[in-house]
C-alpha cells in the first residue's frame, strides 16, 4: 500500500466579523461573559448570498493550487458539514460543479463538528486501497444560519468558515496519518441537535413557530462529554502508539470552548504552548475548526515539517475522532 500524503491546504473565512461588542446589541450578554465562559472574542459570518459550497470553493482552490492538482483530475471529494446548501444534492457535488471537476466520487459526511476528521478517515481508506490517487477533504460550515439569535447561550458560540486538505497516494509520498480513532456515543443523540427540516419533522408553520429549525444544545452535558472524551482519546492514542505526551509538538482541538480545551489540557498536564487556539478569532466553525486552526498556525510559520500533531474533535451524535499525524508542509 502506498503512503497517503498531504499535499495542500486551504482556508476561507468570510469577510464580515461579528465581535462580542456587536453581540451586546443583539442579545442580553457582555463581552466579559462571552470571553470568560468561552474564550471567543469574534467570529466571521457568511454573506447572505454565500452558501456552504461557496466557502468550500475558496478553501479548495487554494489547497488544490498548492498541491498542483487540476480540479479536472480530482477523483474524490469528501465534505464534512452540518450545514449543506440544501438537503440534496450534497455540498461535495455542488463543489465539484463549481470547481469544474470532471467525474469525481463526491459526497458529504454528517458527523457534526467531527465531520472533518470523519471525512479524512474515509478518504484515507479510498486512497490506501488504491481505488483513487487523490482526494479533496473539507470541513465546511455556515453553522450560524442555524444559530438562534434570540438564544444568548448558543448564538454567541458560532462562526462560519472552511478548511481544505488535498491528499494523494504516491509510492514516494510521506505518510501523513499515523493513527486514527473514531466513534460515536449514541446515547448522546439528544444532547445536540437541529430538530426540524428532516424527514421526522419536515418544515411547517408549526416547526417555524416553535423555532425548531435552530440548534438545540445541552451545553453542560456537551461540555462534560467533550472534556472526558478528549482525555480518554488522547491517552488511548498515546498508549497504542507507544509515545509519551511530551513527544507531541501540537494539539489541534475542536475549537468549541476554551474551557473545554483547558479542562482537557489540565487533566493531561499539556504544555499550553502546544495547544493551538483560533476560537478567539473565529469562534466555533463546526467541522471547519481543525483545518482552519492548523492552516492559521502553518501560515504564521509556527508549524514545522516533521512536527508530530494530534487532531481531536467531538460533535453532534455525539461523535468523536482523534488522529496522530506527521506534518509534511
Ligand atoms: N451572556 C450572558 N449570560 C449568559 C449567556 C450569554 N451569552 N449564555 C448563558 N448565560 C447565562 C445563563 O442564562 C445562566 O444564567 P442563570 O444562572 O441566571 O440561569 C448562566 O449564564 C449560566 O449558564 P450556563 O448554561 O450554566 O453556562 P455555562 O457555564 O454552562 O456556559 C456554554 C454555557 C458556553 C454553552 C457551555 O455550556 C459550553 O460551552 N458548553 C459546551 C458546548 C459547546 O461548546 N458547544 C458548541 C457547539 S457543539 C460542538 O461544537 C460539538
Amino acid at each position: 500500500m502506498s503512503p497517503v500524503a498531504l499535499k495542500g491546504i486551504g482556508f476561507y473565512a468570510p469577510e464580515k466579523i461579528l465581535t462580542n461588542a456587536d453581540f451586546e446589541k443583539i442579545v442580553d450578554t457582555t463581552d466579559e461573559w462571552i470571553t470568560t465562559r468561552t474564550g471567543i472574542k469574534s467570529r466571521h459570518i457568511a454573506h447572505p448570498t454565500q452558501a456552504t459550497s461557496d466557502l468550500a470553493l475558496e478553501a479548495s482552490r487554494e489547497a488544490l493550487k498548492q498541491a498542483n492538482i487540476d480540479p479536472k483530475d480530482l477523483e474524490l471529494i469528501v465534505v464534512g458539514t452540518s450545514s449543506s446548501d440544501m438537503l440534496f444534492p450534497s455540498v461535495a457535488c455542488l463543489l465539484a460543479e463549481k470547481l469544474g471537476a470532471a467525474t469525481p466520487m463526491a459526497f458529504d459526511v454528517a458527523a457534526g463538528c467531527s465531520g472533518f476528521l470523519y471525512s479524512l478517515s474515509v478518504a484515507e481508506q479510498f486512497l490506501k486501497s488504491g481505488m483513487y490517487k487523490n482526494a479533496l477533504v473539507l470541513g465546511a460550515d455556515i453553522i450560524t444560519r442555524f444559530a438562534d439569535y434570540s438564544d444568548r447561550a448558543t448564538s454567541v458560540l458560532f462562526g462560519d468558515g472552511a478548511g481544505a486538505f488535498v491528499l494523494t497516494n504516491e509510492e514516494q509520498g510521506e505518510e501523513f496519518i499515523l493513527d486514527l480513532i473514531s466513534g460515536c456515543d449514541p446515547y448522546g443523540t439528544d444532547k445536540l441537535l437541529l430538530p426540524a427540516g428532516g424527514s421526522k419533522l419536515p418544515a411547517s408553520h408549526d416547526t417555524v413557530e416553535q423555532r425548531l429549525h435552530f440548534i438545540e444544545m445541552n451545553g453542560k452535558e456537551v461540555f462534560r462529554f467533550a472534556v472526558k472524551i478528549s482525555e480518554t482519546l488522547i491517552k488511548e492514542l498515546l498508549e497504542r502508539n507507544h509515545i509519551e505526551i511530551e513527544d507531541i509538538d501540537w494539539f489541534a482541538f475542536h475549537q468549541a470552548n476554551i474551557r473545554i480545551i483547558e479542562g482537557a489540557a489540565d487533566r493531561l498536564k499539556l504544555s499550553k504552548e502546544k495547544v493551538m487556539i483560533s476560537l478567539d478569532e473565529y469562534g466555533n466553525t463546526s467541522s471547519a475548526t481543525v483545518p482552519m486552526t492548523i492552516y492559521e498556525y502553518w501560515r504564521k510559520g509556527r508549524l514545522k515539517k516533521g512536527d508530530l500533531m494530534v487532531m481531536i474533535v467531538f460533535g453532534a451524535g455525539l461523535t468523536y475522532s482523534i488522529a496522530l499525524v506527521r506534518w509534511p508542509l
